[in-house]
């Protein structure tokens, strides 16, 4: 089906550039993907994925002939007039976005009435306003600019970008707006085409309100506690209101990752900058710090004070299906348990070797059971789908102590109960202290 698609360039082969290079081949593009890392170009090359995401690889093999890697930006200008640019914007410490890495894909454009750069990176309300101008400063009028935004997730990247719930294109109203809804049209997705500002806006404010989606349910499951209502029936209850909707209402330890808790502060920042106090924001962003610290107290309330004690953590990753370890809640947890005397060992599936890198003092064990062994307490951090494969007789016997502490509500309370293990979920009725009354 290749042939009249029309070539496209990547720049940025992270997680959003790789997983748009893969789709648009699997369209039928050919893909030129630009990186300024000459070492991941190379491996790239010889087909070495350097990020963890379920069909990646396979998809990129399948489609060899069609993508194309490189660290010279002209192969791309050459072959496409549509540049995405797929680069971080990382929080900075005041918690603006990190425009630096896309600042120098602009400079780096040459003049060209051509091509356009289309925008998948998460960036400010205004980054493109403010792009246009630079390139009228600097000669290059004839630029045209596309928001794109991303909205897939890792994990389950590859159908997201298949089977996208929308497509945002903001855009002037040229040729490169046609060029980028011509481009998605064989995903058959609902398209919202809008001016540029609005398109930036639809993105940062998605995953704000994905995120106090998820500290709304936090809070319900805290308040669950102390009044022995269980959150997995109050959540299955409200999702079935279609204006609610079941997703994203799963109580937990808190949200993680690359994107939320940064686009949450980015909104935040944006908001203040303009003169506005997004209050709501600074809520979602509390909650979800507090959300990770009360499974120290969970610990404490069953073990007393933690030193000496052998805390087992199950899952790093901030969620399944990855190996981002970016804002992970095992990571407070982790270096919170430490300051409290406890002695931390792990395990991932998957995430050791990134998880090795931000986490100090932490013993790491190669299967679920070698933490568990001689532990206090188990916490499950990330639920990884073999956990809940867990033989929970197995894992009391080869316990210390017989605490289970679910951090993602992915046991069933009574099951880990009958194995004689004592649970603490997050807002279940179980874990209450109403249970006995
Ligand atoms: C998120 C958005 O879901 C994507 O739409 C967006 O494109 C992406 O950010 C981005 O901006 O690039 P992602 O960070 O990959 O995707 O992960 P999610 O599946 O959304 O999970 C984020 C965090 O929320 C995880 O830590 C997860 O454990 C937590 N979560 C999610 C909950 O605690 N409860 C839920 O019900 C759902």
């Amino acid at each position: 089906m290749s042939t009249n698609r029309e070539p496209i360039g990547v720049i940025g082969t992270g997680y959003v550039g790789l997983v748009t290079a893969a789709g648009f081949a699997e369209l039928g593009n050919e893909v030129y993907c630009v990186d300024i890392d000459s070492e991941k170009i190379e491996g790239l090359k010889n087909g070495q994925i350097p990020i963890w995401e379920p069909g990646l690889e396979e998809l990129i093999a399948k489609h060899r002939d069609r993508l194309h890697f490189s660290t010279n930006l002209s192969d791309a200008l050459e072959h496409a007039r549509l540049l995405f640019v797929a680069v971080g914007t990382p929080p900075t410490y005041s918690g603006d976005a990190d425009l630096s890495a896309v600042n120098a894909v602009v400079d780096a454009m040459p003049p060209s009435d051509q091509h356009a750069l289309v925008m998948k990176s998460t960036v400010p309300v205004g980054t493109g306003e403010t792009i246009k101008r630079v390139f009228r400063e600097q000669g290059k009028a004839g630029f045209r600019y596309v928001s794109c935004p991303e909205f897939l997730k890792e994990g389950s990247a590859i159908k997201d970008f298949l089977e996208p719930d929308r497509v945002v294109v903001g855009d002037d109203g040229d040729w490169a707006g046609d060029a980028v809804v011509e481009l998605y049209a064989p995903l058959g997705a609902e398209l919202v085409r809008t001016d540029i500002k609005s398109a930036e806006m639809v993105k940062l404010a998605s995953n704000a309100f994905l995120a106090t989606k998820i500290s709304f349910i936090n809070e319900i499951a805290n308040v669950c506690e102390e009044t022995g209502a269980d959150v997995v029936e109050v959540a299955k209850g409200m999702g079935l209101d279609n204006r609610i909707g079941p997703k994203f209402l799963q109580a937990g330890i808190g949200f993680g990752g690359s994107c939320f808790p940064k686009d949450v502060t980015a909104l935040k920042q944006l908001a203040g900058n303009s003169g506005y106090h997004f209050q709501l924001l600074n809520s979602v962003i509390e909650v979800n710090e507090l959300q990770k610290r009360r499974v120290i107290a969970k610990l404490e309330k069953h073990l007393g004070k933690l030193v000496d004690k052998k805390i087992a953590l199950l899952g790093l990753a901030f969620k399944p299906n990855t190996d981002d370890m970016r804002e992970a809640s095992s990571l407070v947890l982790s270096s919170r348990l430490q300051a409290a005397g406890a002695h931390v060992r792990a395990y991932d599936p998957v995430a050791e070797e990134e998880a090795r890198k931000l986490i100090r003092g932490v013993s790491f064990k190669s299967t679920a059971l070698d933490a568990i062994e001689g532990a206090d307490a188990v916490v499950l951090v990330t639920e990884w789908p073999e956990f809940a494969e867990l033989d929970l007789v197995e894992v009391k016997n080869a316990m210390a102590g017989d605490l289970l502490v679910d951090g993602r509500n992915l046991f069933d309370p009574g099951q880990v109960r009958d194995a004689g293990l004592l649970y603490e979920g997050v807002g279940r009725a179980s874990s209450a202290a109403h249970q006995e009354v």
